[in-house]
């Protein structure tokens, strides 16, 4: 099978370097993987062309690159799965990690992130006097996040540390998940908050918006974004409701079960605190933007037809989720 790689390249050893796209016409077996054409690019065309790669098998995780636009393990996707009409397939290196050269970017702020949760299982205080015990249900419901094999896909892709390096990230939130849902972690099963109190901090589990891509970007099912919600909701059960992400979710709920729209005037109030001045203030600048675009949000509305309804729905909803 013929296809054409068009490669973001990029080499530091050059005076002022500067990625560019480069093509390459490889034959590979029909059912041959992304990574075999990048290897017989290497092996046969040039030798210069730096990527990771080792297991070939989708375990090591080292092979994660952008195919076509969106993150992926190289080893995984099958060449005749991404091409398009005209046989041709993009391969740029991860997103939001710095490129070293070509195809390989420093992990160094991945594995920083993931350190930051405490990746490792706190002790529950007194030594036990046998193994700690965990049911069958507990490590069934880790085993799809104990996957992550480390790829830093999810974190390629992650819309939020695009524009902010800051946040945690889906990698390291679905590590923090690993331990805040495991019975034998003494931080947070009920010995102390203190692992999730970390996490309600800026730049942690309430910055994430939800966009989904990580999900999509997973090679192995772990979906960082549902555990990242799983932690929300472990952190209002435990109380930590003071932070404006805990009073953004209540706020947004409160506002939707009431009138059945979201007032997206009251919303920012409401969740700051009409008397947080400087918080006040802060919206100034966005509230004079939305004002010369004609993007402020009506302060008046019309009742919606049928709310009642919606009321006594949304009512059932959370009394489902509380029970
Ligand atoms: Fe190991 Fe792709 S080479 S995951």
């Amino acid at each position: 099978m013929d296809v054409t790689l068009n490669i973001r390249r990029f080499d530091p050893g050059v005076p002022q370097p500067e990625s560019y796209w480069q093509s390459f016409d490889v034959s590979i077996e029909d059912n041959g993987t992304v990574l075999d054409a990048l290897i017989k690019i290497r092996e046969d065309t040039d030798g210069t062309l730096s990527l990771r790669c080792s297991c070939r098998s989708s375990i090591c995780g080292s092979c994660a690159v952008r195919i076509n636009g969106h993150a992926g393990l190289a080893c995984k996707l099958q060449a005749s799965a991404v091409m398009g009409d005209d046989n041709v397939i993009t391969v740029e290196p991860a997103g939001v990690m710095p490129v070293v050269k070509d195809l390989v970017v420093d992990f160094e702020p991945f594995w920083e992130k993931i350190r930051a949760v405490k990746p490792y299982l706190q002790p529950q205080g007194l030594e036990p006097e046998s193994e700690y015990i965990a049911s069958n249900e507990s490590m069934l419901h880790l085993s799809s996040v104990t996957a992550c094999i480390m790829c830093g896909a999810c974190v390629s892709d992650c819309t939020v540390l695009e524009v902010d390096p800051t946040f945690l990230g889906p990698a390291a939130l679905a590590k923090a998940y690993r331990f805040t849902a495991d019975p034998r972690d003494g931080d947070t099963d009920g010995v102390s908050k203190e692992r999730l109190q970390d996490l309600t901090q800026a730049t942690g589990m309430w910055d994430c918006t939800r966009c989904t891509e990580c999900v999509t970007a997973c090679p192995k099912g772990v979906a960082p974004m549902d555990r990242i919600m799983a932690l929300r909701d472990q952190a209002i059960a435990a109380g930590l409701t003071n932070s404006n992400g805990a009073r953004h979710a209540e706020v947004f709920g409160e506002l939707v079960g009431h009138s059945g729209r979201l007032d997206e005037l009251k919303l920012p109030v409401k969740t700051v605190g009409m008397f947080n001045i400087p918080a006040m203030l802060g919206f100034l600048p966005v509230g004079i933007r939305a004002l010369i675009h004609g993007k402020m949000p009506s302060p008046i509305h019309k009742n919606i037809e049928g709310v009642e309804g919606f009321r006594r729905l949304y009512k059932k909803a959370e009394e489902a989720g509380e029970e």
